[in-house]
């Protein structure tokens, strides 16, 4: 079985390495010279544990390679993913399609003998449709079927979650691109995964569907955080008694400053715009994006309450500016709506993250960036951590409190525990959870 994966962006990369894991043999595709040469040293464009390692030993064992030369990649292909980008289009908040489009007019130019083409990028309903007339369009006597196999991957735990997915969704009704299909999945079959047929459109909507859920969640958790700080409410308590319910689900329910990334703001905004254009507006997604806008806004509040109202003058040091942890991902990060806000109250912003830095110094301008988490506290009248990164889970208090020149934490993601913070000695700060009564207004 020979794959040629389009793009080699998050979604490609991992799932084009992951392919050749399996034992297939594949050719992975970029337009980016430079990027392509990289991947051929074992150099990779982002930050995902273990995606280095399964490279090399793929390339090393003939299974995996790359180049900037689509027709020959496709011409041997028994299935062509089209793994392109899918931004957001400036001005109207659509998916911008034309990355994919200009994919499906080139994979039409060079298929050779029956070919899947797959759609992997995440791409409204409908776009299936749009790529085989174009493909039709340019090759009316092609052989081909358009499968819709959108993927779910988190980044951080990007390879995992390919390799053991809580389902695989595949959307065509062609018995012979199905067949395909269950081919290149059967180790997953093997494992017992879930495998979904059903319609081209109904697989693109799926995709959709299950990221604003997700996101829903999370502005749904946020909202309750926000009410349980009025009434002296838990909301870590909130989570896991709902959650405990099996209907409802445990995951998905950590209140912090927002969802970001590369997906949730993205897929959620092109849903929402799709479906007010169709003339079925989803409410729902629509004040998801809403409440998730605020909240990141709100966040850099927070932490000029907890500094006495006024951030003017004073360091501040941030831990953690990536999205979430286990990336180097700046993409609608909580960060690039807290840093900016503090520095134009007049704050100086001293921050570290174990990966995103490099990603970040081309965004947040004017931040001192620090070479390790302790150095960045040096002189700060006060902590704020952003993203969770294990490293930040156990910090030396008494080392955290010599550095900085007043003991304030503002804990976003709900890291630290309460009542043993207080007792530390900590003005602290977190989300939705109540602080012991020697502390704060109850005393
Ligand atoms: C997401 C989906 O999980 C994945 O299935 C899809 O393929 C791509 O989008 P990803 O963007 O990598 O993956 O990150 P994820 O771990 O889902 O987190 C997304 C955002 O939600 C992060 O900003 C994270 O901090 C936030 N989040 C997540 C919360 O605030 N609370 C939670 O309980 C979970």
């Amino acid at each position: 079985m020979h794959v040629a994966m389009i793009g080699t962006g998050y979604v490609g990369l991992v799932s084009g390495t992951c392919f050749s894991e399996f034992g297939v043999d594949v050719v992975c595709v970029d337009k980016d010279r430079a990027k392509i040469e990289k991947l051929e040293q074992g150099v990779m464009p982002i930050y995902e544990p273990g995606l280095d390692d399964l490279v090399a030993k793929n390339v090393r064992e003939g299974r995996l390679s790359f180049t900037a030369d689509l027709s020959r990649a496709v011409k041997k292909a028994d299935a062509v993913f089209i793994a392109v980008g899918t931004p957001t289009r400036r001005g109207d908040g659509h998916a911008d399609l034309s990355y994919v489009y200009t994919a499906a007019k080139e994979i039409a130019a060079a298929m050779d003998g029956y070919t899947v083409v797959v759609t992997k990028s995440t791409v409204p309903v409908g776009t299936g449709d749009e790529v085989e007339r174009i493909i039709r369009e340019a090759r009316p006597d092609a052989q081909f079927d358009v499968v819709s196999n959108p993927e779910f991957l988190r980044e951080g735990s990007a390879i995992s979650d390919f390799t053991h997915p809580d389902r695989v969704v595949i959307g065509t009704h062609s018995p012979r691109a199905q067949e395909v299909m269950r081919a290149l999945y059967r180790p997953l079959h093997l494992i017992e995964t879930p495998i979904l047929f059903t319609s081209r459109t109904t697989s693109e909507l799926i995709k959709y569907a299950a990221n604003t859920f997700l996101a829903t969640k999370i502005s749904f958790i946020n909202e309750v955080a926000d009410l349980c700080e009025k009434v002296g409410a838990d909301v870590q308590d909130v989570a896991k008694g709902i959650g405990l319910d099996g209907r409802i689900g445990k995951k998905f329910l950590h209140a912090g400053p927002g969802y970001g990334g590369s997906c949730f703001p993205k897929d959620t905004l092109a849903l929402a715009h799709t479906a007010r254009d169709i003339g079925v507006p989803l409410r729902i997604v629509e004040t998801v994006i809403d409440i998730n806008t605020k909240r990141k806004k709100a966040m850099a509040e927070r932490v000029i309450a907890a500094c006495g109202g006024s951030v003017a003058g004073k360091t501040i040091a941030v831990l953690g500016v990536a999205f979430k942890p286990n990336t180097d991902d700046m993409r609608d990060s909580p960060s690039l709506d807290i840093l900016p806000q503090l520095q134009a109250n007049g704050a100086t912003v001293r921050a570290y993250d174990p990966e995103a830095m490099r990603e970040a110094k081309a965004l947040l301008p004017d931040v001192v960036w620090c070479d390790g988490t302790y150095e960045t506290m040096e002189g700060a009248d006060a902590l704020v951590i952003i993203t969770e990164w294990n490293q930040f889970r156990g910090l030396d208090f008494e080392r955290v409190k010599a550095l900085l020149r007043a003991p304030v934490l503002v804990d976003l993601r709900n890291i630290y525990n309460p009542d043993e913070m207080v007792r530390a000695g900590f003005d602290y700060h977190c989300i939705g959870r109540p602080l012991p009564l020697l502390h704060g207004e109850g005393k």
